[in-house]
């Protein structure tokens, strides 16, 4: 698209700013940084407490208050096998957040070894994970934590730029692991294509013994309509090609029932459980079983899953509308940044003209609307075009979306111009 003239644009930036004052002097105090379910998402899930009026006893008799079962309750097993797209037997059932599983697996794994003696991590002088980007800053950060390097890897619209992943992993046998949120991702909203899945599955094949898929599919089943693209199952390409373990499959209830009260799990090969349950035995004698029968009680089966997801569905639907067709009013056909249409997950990735994010981030807060660190989607916080800004629509109300939005696009266009008439 051509350029409005210089006079154009310096009458665009008196409006704008103007608006931008007007919005400044209203006050505000919106956040649109993290994606928490709101409180209304919380209470779909209210009849937990109390679903089990008294009745502690699992189905195989187990009683649920005592001591034990590491690998987690049976029905609780067989309901997220399916959620995460492995068999009941690969399953573990950890506490209430999934975090803790992958921070957990990847220093176990720098301790102990993912494949038994003599593949610990603390061995090798360099340990390198793959990051696509943008992505989750919480996966970055486990990283930092345990000083593994990461290595950005592009994203496009059918997953992680598979050839650069397949060239990286061939010339480096540092790398040790892959993030990939496989559905919906964070913050693209991207699904992974078959053919991305079945790449990923082979990667087992050219990489290290010792290296794995953090393959965390927090929003398997978080889409905005029954319609939104499948995810391919990682672990039976993997059967199919040898490669069971070479990975590990995370996800959680935090944002299907209470973010804080739900359960995390894992799906691995059998090896993998044998290591993984072989160490965290040391660390408990069983997770919070009345909390895992809890829930499958209320949950009951694969259906009641996605009944109960179609009422997430119903509150984040308003919110992401608003979201989109703000930006496609007053951004679209402006050349002033592009946008993903994501169908499920928590979040919406706007790209700015490059070197422009930390500017319309400042902007933003300065009018009482916070957004997530320009950069916070890159590994060390550092995004080299300066562009990417993850929008969380999930938890204020849309009304508050809206107003933040409103001023979202006003700081993007102000941003914008101003850039353009620096550059003479
Ligand atoms: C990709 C991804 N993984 C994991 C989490 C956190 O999961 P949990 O609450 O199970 O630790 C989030 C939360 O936003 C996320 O976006």
């Amino acid at each position: 698209m051509t350029r409005p003239s210089r006079e154009a644009l310096v009458a665009q930036e008196s409006a704008l700013a103007a608006q931008y004052d007007a919005y400044r002097g209203k006050g505000l105090a919106l956040d649109m940084t993290r994606g928490k379910p709101s409180a209304s998402q919380l209470s779909l899930s209210d009849a937990l407490d109390g679903v089990l009026a008294g009745n502690y006893k699992a189905a195989d008799g187990t009683d649920t208050r005592n001591y034990g079962g590491l690998e987690g309750l049976p029905e609780a097993r067989d309901l997220f096998a399916g959620l995460l797209q492995v068999e009941p037997s690969e399953v573990l059932i950890g506490g209430n957040a999934s975090l803790t599983l992958m921070h957990t697996s990847a220093l176990f794994a720098w301790l102990y070894g993912p494949a038994g003696a003599g593949s610990a991590w603390r061995n090798e002088a360099d340990i390198k994970f793959l990051c696509p980007v943008p992505g989750y800053d919480r996966h970055f950060a486990i990283c930092e934590d345990l000083g593994i390097q990461m290595i950005p890897v592009a994203m496009n619209s059918e997953g992680p730029d598979m050839d650069e992943v397949e060239r990286l992993l061939t010339a480096d046998a540092s790398i040790k692991g892959m993030w990939c949120v496989p559905r919906f991702s964070n913050p693209s909203g991207i699904v992974y294509s078959d053919a991305v899945v079945d790449r990923i599955a082979q990667l087992g094949k050219i990489a290290a013994p010792n290296f794995r898929v953090f393959w965390d599919n927090a929003y398997a089943v978080h889409a905005l309509h029954r319609d939104a693209p499948a995810l391919a199952s990682i672990m039976e390409a993997c059967r199919e090609h040898g490669t069971a373990d070479s990975v590990l499959v995370f996800g959680s209830t935090s944002k299907i029932t209470f973010a804080g009260a739900g359960l995390a799990f894992m799906g691995a090969s059998k090896a993998n459980l044998a290591v993984i349950t072989r160490h965290l035995g040391k660390t408990t004698i069983g997770p919070d079983k009345v909390n895992q029968l809890r829930h499958t009680r209320f949950l009951k089966d694969a259906e009641g899953l996605l009944t109960h997801m179609d009422g997430h569905a119903k509150l984040l639907g308003p919110r992401f509308d608003a979201v989109l067709a703000t930006l496609d009013r007053e951004i679209a056909g402006t050349g002033m940044g592009t946008w993903t249409k994501p169908e499920g997950g928590y979040f919406v990735s706007f790209d700015t003209l490059p070197g422009l994010a930390t500017d319309v981030v400042a902007l933003s807060a300065a009018a009482g609307v916070k957004l997530t660190p320009a950069g916070a989607t890159w590994p060390y916080g550092k995004d080299p075009d300066n562009r990417n800004i993850r929008l969380a629509p999930s938890f204020p109300t849309p009304a508050d979306i809206q107003a933040a939005m409103d001023v979202f696009v006003c700081c993007v266009k102000l941003a914008t111009v101003r850039s353009w008439l620096a550059e003479g």
